[in-house]
């Protein structure tokens, strides 16, 4: 069912299902399609790769080639997110919009009280937002047209990366929720992308880190001695992709929210071998089970650190029922040193997740996570400073206050006269308001990455932030240097002088 378009500010088509958001693609010649046979085995890793660094197109593998040299049973999509541009669209807005939409999840997250009617009205988005969190149950989906046999190695998964331990499932949307809930508690369910390294024709490995809400679910069957039922969702629309890829606090479904991203109320079946409900308009649904105590060792697989994960074990589901459409296509993507797909959805998410940091310290003007260092562990913040000590203050609330930066090993904090988001300006700042001495904190023993093999010990690093805004108060004792800088009028005179002489650079 769609709901008003104005319901919030999306400003797209709504995209039901993968192949819709495909269609709008190739109308907008955002869509390639290949007919020539590339190897699912690191050929296609490598073509991932160039259209990504290009700024190129979604792409769709007509003649993906399986590892014994026959033609895959179905077309292969990849680089689907692989512009913040698509990233956007896949929210249903333009790039443009993502700082309102922030502004707009913020605000959901922290309703004011109505104040008079006009601001009643003003709020009537929110209301319908909330109506679009309510999923609906269908008795028949799409992806369910056809039950297929139990057999993993008919699904055209990649194999990334030259030492990679085999075939790797990427976009995988895991669907659980824990022990002690019902099927129709949806509220309660949680959706994560975690990879899926293939075993056999039935089993699989499902890669969750322990901070993941999956492998929350997880230990709550584990603690009851009971097998967790498990759906994986491939090829989802790309409301529920995005929505299951956003560290979303884990009191938010992401089926609920992902209405909201979608601008049309999610639409889920029941499973035909698991008592759990799934997205009814993905392309293929693995559906199975999760014993207790039933482990494999994961790995090695290239992460989006650029380096091989080292083998570690991670549980096994094993699969009892294999649901697709008529016409599969099979979604994938890869994970490497970045530019890779997710750290291009992570800078949408950077931006999207602004006003509410700004919610939470109000100093904050800008935030970036530079891709480079794997999305999360380099922070660059400028703030408003005005008082002496304000930038060691920021650096201990993105550490404390909000869970997304235990992880972010160092922190550089700016003036907002610095562009966060370049840099040329951030080195300009270090070189000209930071002492090594005076300026940096060092903290000993805070959690940490466990990919982070830099780490003395796993799990427990040191944080370094370094505090690179102009010294005021009792932080200096010297005159502080003055920015140059030329007059607008003067700088306009220059340039309308020069164009006049110079010839026009194409
Ligand atoms: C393509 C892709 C692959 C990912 N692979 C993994 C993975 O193997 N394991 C993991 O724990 N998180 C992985 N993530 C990150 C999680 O999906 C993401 O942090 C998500 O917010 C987790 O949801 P949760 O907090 O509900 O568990 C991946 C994300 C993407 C986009």
């Amino acid at each position: 069912m769609t709901l008003p378009q104005e319901a919030i500010i999306r400003s797209l088509p709504v995209f039901d299902d993968l192949r819709a958001f495909l269609g709008w693609l190739e109308a907008k010649g955002e869509l390639l399609r290949l007919s020539e046979p590339v190897k699912l085995c690191h050929e296609m890793t490598a073509v991932q790769v160039a259209a990504l660094r290009a700024g190129g197109p979604a792409l769709r593998f007509d003649a993906a080639m399986q590892t014994d040299g026959t033609r895959a049973a179905m077309p292969v999509v990849a680089n689907l997110f692989g512009t913040p541009g698509r990233v956007a669209a896949g929210l249903g807005l333009t790039r443009d919009q993502i700082d309102e939409f922030g502004a707009f999840l913020a605000s959901l997250r922290s309703p004011a009280p109505v104040d008079g009617m006009r601001d009643a009205l003003s709020r009537w988005p929110m209301l319908k937002a909330a109506l679009l969190t309510r999923p609906q149950i269908v008795r028949r989906a799409a992806v369910q047209q056809v039950t297929a046999p139990l057999d993993l190695t008919r699904i055209p998964v990649q194999t990334p990366w030259p030492e990679d331990a085999g075939p790797l499932i990427t976009w995988s949307v895991a669907v659980t929720r824990p022990y002690g809930s019902e099927a129709a508690q949806v509220a309660r369910y949680n959706l994560g992308v975690y990879r899926a390294q293939v075993l056999g024709p039935d089993r699989l490995i499902l890669r969750w880190l322990a901070h993941r809400g999956g492998a929350a679910h997880a230990r709550t069957w584990a603690r009851a001695g009971e097998p967790m039922p498990v759906a994986i969702a491939l090829g989802a629309d790309p409301a529920t992709l995005l929505g299951a890829a956003l560290p979303l606090p884990e009191t938010v479904s992401e089926i609920v929210f992902s209405g909201v991203l979608r601008g049309a109320r999610s639409e889920l079946v029941a499973a035909k071998t698991v008592p759990l409900l799934v997205p009814a308009n993905a392309e293929i649904i693995l559906e199975g089970w999760v014993h207790p105590d039933d482990t494999a060792p994961e790995g090695p697989f290239g992460d989006h650190t650029g380096y091989y994960n080292s083998v570690d074990r991670f549980p096994v589901m094993r699969i009892s029922a294999i649901t697709h459409r008529r016409d599969p296509l099979y979604l994938t993507t890869i994970t490497g040193r970045p530019p890779d797909e997710p750290s291009v959805i992570g800078e949408v998410f950077n931006d999207l997740a602004l006003p509410v940091i700004r919610a939470q310290i109000p100093e904050v003007r800008d935030l970036w996570l530079p891709p480079a260092a794997c999305s999360y562990r380099i922070a660059v913040v400028a703030i408003d400073k005005r008082y002496p000590g304000q930038a060691r203050r920021v650096m201990m609330a993105l550490w404390g206050m909000l869970a997304q930066f235990s992880y972010t090993k160092m922190v550089i904090v700016v003036d907002s006269d610095i562009d966060a988001r370049n840099w040329d300006d951030i080195a300009w700042a270090l070189a000209t308001r930071m002492d090594p001495v005076r300026d940096v904190m060092m903290i000993d023993s805070t959690p940490m990455d466990y990919l982070d093999f830099a780490s003395p010990r796993e799990g427990l690093a040191g944080k370094i932030g370094i505090d690179a805004t102009t010294k005021i108060g009792a932080e200096t004792t010297r005159e502080w240097g003055k920015v140059m800088a030329l007059t607008p009028q003067d700088e306009a005179f220059a340039a309308a002088l020069l164009a006049r002489h110079l010839p026009v650079r194409p």
